[in-house]
C-alpha cells in the first residue's frame, strides 16, 4: 500500500462551487492529504472564483472567445494545470466536456462529480429527469472522465431517496449533501493511491484498520 502523500489538485469551475468548498474545506481539517493549488474557471464572475480566493488559491479566469477551437481552448487549461504542477484535476461543476487531448494528457487523472446515479441520467438537469422519470432512489456518482460524456469508470456512488413531494430544489439540495461527502472521499482515495482502473471498473486498495487482505477488492463506500 502507498502512503498519504500530498497531491496537488486542480479544480474546474462554472458556477457557485459548493463542491470546490467541501474540498478546500476538507483539505484545510487535515481530511484530506491533498491542497488545491489552482482554480481555473471559463466563467468570469463565477462565484466558484471568490471561494478560491478567500482560501488563498490562485483564482484564474480563462475565456473561451479568446480561442478559436475548444482544443486551443483546453490547451491553455493544461497550461495552468501544469504551471502550478497539478497531478490530479477535479471537475466541479464544470459547464464543458473535455476534448479527447485533454482527457488523454490527463487519463485517469481526471474526476468528475454528477448528481446522478450513473450511468442513469447523463447530461444536464439530471434531478429534474429523475423526478420526472418516477425513480423512486436517485444520488451522486463520483467518476474518472474519459472521452464521453458522464460515461468514465465509477469511483463511489452515493445512494439518495426521492420523496413523494420532492421538487428539482430538494431532491438537489438532498443530493448536493452526499456530494460534498463523496468528492472529498473520492480524492483521498486517490490520494492513498487505492484506487486501480482496470476496463470500467475502479477497484479499491483496503485501507489502513479496514481489516480486509492487502489487494484490491470492489469498493464498498
Ligand atoms: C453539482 O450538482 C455537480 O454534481 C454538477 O454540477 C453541480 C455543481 O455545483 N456537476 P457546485 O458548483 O459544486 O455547487
Amino acid at each position: 500500500m502507498t502512503a498519504a502523500r500530498r497531491v496537488r489538485i486542480g479544480v474546474l469551475v462554472s458556477g457557485r462551487g459548493s463542491n470546490l468548498q467541501a474540498i478546500l474545506d476538507a483539505s484545510a481539517a487535515g481530511r484530506l492529504s491533498a491542497d488545491v493549488v489552482v482554480v481555473l474557471s471559463d466563467v468570469a464572475d463565477a462565484y466558484a472564483l471568490e471561494r478560491a480566493r478567500r482560501h488563498n488559491v490562485p483564482a484564474i479566469f480563462e475565456d473561451p472567445k479568446r480561442h478559436g477551437s475548444r482544443e486551443a481552448f483546453d490547451k491553455a487549461l493544461i497550461g495552468h494545470l501544469e504551471d502550478h504542477r497539478v497531478e490530479l484535476v477535479c471537475l466541479a461543476g464544470f459547464m464543458r466536456v473535455m476534448t479527447p487531448a485533454f482527457v488523454g494528457h490527463y487519463r485517469n487523472r481526471i474526476m468528475n462529480i454528477h448528481p446522478a446515479l450513473l450511468p442513469a441520467f447523463p447530461g444536464l438537469h439530471v434531478q429534474g429527469k429523475a423526478l420526472k422519470h418516477g425513480v423512486k432512489w436517485s444520488g451522486c456518482t463520483v467518476h474518472f472522465v474519459d472521452e464521453g460524456v458522464d460515461t468514465g469508470p465509477i469511483i463511489i456512488q452515493a445512494v439518495v431517496p426521492v420523496l413523494e413531494g420532492d421538487t428539482d430544489e430538494t431532491l438537489s439540495a438532498r443530493i448536493l449533501r452526499y456530494e460534498h461527502q463523496i468528492y472529498p472521499r473520492a480524492i483521498q482515495l486517490y490520494a492513498e493511491g487505492r484506487l486501480k482502473v482496470e476496463g470500467r471498473r475502479v477497484l479499491c486498495a483496503p485501507g489502513p484498520g479496514d481489516g480486509a487482505p492487502a489487494e484490491f477488492g470492489r469498493l464498498n463506500p
